[in-house]
């Protein structure tokens, strides 16, 4: 069976039952390029992103975008459960990945000092800086799963590349 087919058959699969995580972001990759060829604007782009990538990831619980905005982190574009509407830079996953202009993968979400909790289904967490062409940070994309240990180097890899392509070298904006 396709990643593909499998994400259909049965869309709520958490990672450990999921095979080819590398696959579905192959798979997303492709869709996410075709539907933003010619597209320009941040929000349009985003809001594309968060649905593609939920669809082809079944372990994606809360997935979406803080944007910069007057020196914190407001909710942008997502899926999912009511996100907070403010971060500040420094707090929570988001906030240090924001201050820090790094990825952070957060294996069990109850270790990291100054989560904050959403929704308590949350159990493991991947927080990816988005940038622009000038190298600055405009928003962090965040993605939550009920299992622990969802996350890793891969995701990472996969998710890093997208925001490289369609924020960091758009070409259009
Ligand atoms: N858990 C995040 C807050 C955002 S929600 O998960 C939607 C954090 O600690 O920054």
């Amino acid at each position: 069976m396709t990643a593909q087919a499998k994400v259909i058959a049965d869309p709520h699969d958490q990672v450990a039952a999921y095979e080819d995580k590398s696959k579905a972001y192959e798979l997303a990759i492709d869709q996410i390029d075709s539907m933003l060829e010619g597209e320009s604007h941040p929000i349009a782009k985003m809001a594309t992103i968060v649905c593609i990538l939920r669809e082809h990831l079944p372990y994606y619980f809360w997935t979406g975008f803080y944007l910069v905005y007057d020196q914190e982190l407001i909710v942008g574009p997502y899926q999912g459960t009511f996100g907070t509407l403010h971060i500040s830079f420094g707090n929570g996953v988001c906030g240090t990945a924001a201050q820090e202009r790094r990825t952070q993968v957060v294996e069990d979400v109850c270790k990291f000092p100054g989560h904050i909790v959403c929704d308590s289904r949350s159990a493991s967490e991947i927080v990816v800086p988005v940038f622009n062409k000038k190298k600055e940070l405009i928003a962090v994309f965040d993605v939550d799963s009920t299992a622990k240990g969802s996350f890793d180097a891969v995701d990472q890899k996969y998710l890093e590349k997208i925001f490289d392509m369609h924020f960091a070298r758009a070409t259009l904006d």
